[in-house]
């Protein structure tokens, strides 16, 4: 991680500002118009990988610092820069970090510019996001690959086996049915119901950018509430077997699957991990063997009180900026360290970034938009100044 400070300012806030310069793999590569690491400007944006996710925020956040002690020489508030290169595999070293070094640390409020707007005209604060935990299944059947004629009808399939053990997972509509998966979930209030359903959606529109003609999901939640506020389980890749060209008669001697599970609070990665894993070994049939590898840095889910006063200084800035009063809204994304900023610094993180949900993050030809890298320079210098005003 790389850290910088400007503690000059006695008597006013300690404000950490997060972001984080590593990114997601690059790959598909055959698919990318540009390198992915040469940026390119074209038709006001700029292609990268990262340039939305997060190297284009955390810039913004230098520009501001910068702007500000060019022309006035000074902060209005103390600044920590506090920017690291793992969240994208889980920020795996930063809880170690942050416990040992409380002290040095130690901040009023952290200022996260890793984050989105709800779009380019329509301010949005995120409150809330999610955990997560990962796991690999292998399955192993028999020592080497068979005839699939020869030894058909008496040897377990590893990825027939595989299949199985992943469809016991969730029921047709979603639901979970991993005994125990649910057990820590704090159930919706009225009250957060009431602000996801405060936030326009369409769905007939939502079907067509996502391409799909229908929408699935846990029965008795909606759209919003399963993705912002409800556990999930997804398998993420699945291989074994054939590959090829053509025909191959063969029964494969092994399957497998990778698994992630979004989490919300009070849910832990290690006890949802373990109940995926137990669920795993009760469901596997005779005749194959399974080995379960589990990830060991997880997230944690995380949740901001809209009346943090930190909150109340961001929705005047993006109100004054955008012209509008931002949405309240919550991401089914996770950055593991906001969790670790609240247990060892007692600090709450507000989101102050501004990337759009069509920038292709964590895909081929990533791009920003100029006019956000300017938005967020704006938007950094007004929330520090607003913070030193009414203190945070
Ligand atoms: N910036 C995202 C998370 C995010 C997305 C926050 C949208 C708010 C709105 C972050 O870089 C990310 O992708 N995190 C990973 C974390 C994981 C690999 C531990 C994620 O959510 O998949
Ligand atoms: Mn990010
Ligand atoms: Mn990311």
């Amino acid at each position: 991680m790389v850290y910088g400070e400007w503690l000059h300012a006695p008597g006013k806030p300690t404000v950490l500002i997060y972001g984080h310069f590593d990114t997601q793999p690059v790959d598909p590569l055959e698919l990318w118009k540009h390198p992915p690491f040469d940026p390119v400007l074209k038709g006001g944006r700029i292609y990268a990988r990262g340039a939305s996710d997060d190297k284009g925020n955390l810039f913004s956040a230098i520009v501001a610092v910068e702007a500000l002690l060019k022309t006035e020489e000074s902060l209005p508030v103390n600044v920590k820069f506090f920017f690291e290169g793992q969240e994208e595999i889980g920020s795996p070293q930063l809880a170690k970090l942050l416990a040992e070094n409380r002290d040095h640390f130690s901040c009023d409020m952290v200022i996260s510019a890793d984050g989105l707007q709800w779009a380019p005209d329509q301010p949005s604060l995120e409150l809330g996001l999610k955990g997560l935990c990962a796991l690999q299944i292998d399955v192993k059947g028999p020592s080497g690959d068979l005839h699939s004629g020869m030894c058909g009808g008496v040897i377990q399939n590893p990825i027939h086996a595989l299949a199985r053990i992943i469809d016991s997972m969730r029921s047709s509509e979603g639901h979970i049915l991993v005994e125990g998966f649910y057990d820590d979930v704090v159930e919706l209030t009225e009250e957060d119901r009431h602000f996801m359903a405060q936030v326009p959606y369409n769905e007939s529109e939502y079907m067509a950018t996502m391409g799909v003609n229908a929408l699935f999901g846990e029965p008795g939640y909606t759209t919003r509430e399963r993705n912002w506020a409800r556990p999930t389980l997804e398998v993420n890749g699945i291989w074994g077997g054939f590959q090829g060209e053509g025909d191959k008669t063969v029964i494969p001697a092994e399957a497998h699957a990778k698994i992630t599970c979004r989490l919300v609070s009070d849910q832990q990665p290690a006890t949802v991990a373990a109940a995926v894993a137990t669920h795993v070994k009760k469901v596997t049939p005779p005749g194959v063997q399974v080995v379960i590898q589990q990830s060991d840095h997880g997230a944690y889910p995380y949740l901001m009180p809209m009346e943090h006063p930190g909150n109340v200084a961001a929705f005047s800035v993006l109100k004054k900026l955008y012209g509008k009063d931002p949405y309240y809204t919550r991401s089914g994304g996770s950055i593991p360290v906001c969790h670790y900023f609240l247990k060892e610094l007692g600090a709450y993180t507000v989101g102050l970034a501004f990337s759009l949900d069509d920038e292709h993050l964590h895909a081929p030809n990533e791009f920003l938009r100029l006019e956000s890298l300017n938005r967020g320079q704006k938007g950094f210098v007004m929330l520090l100044k607003e913070l030193a005003r009414k203190g945070c």
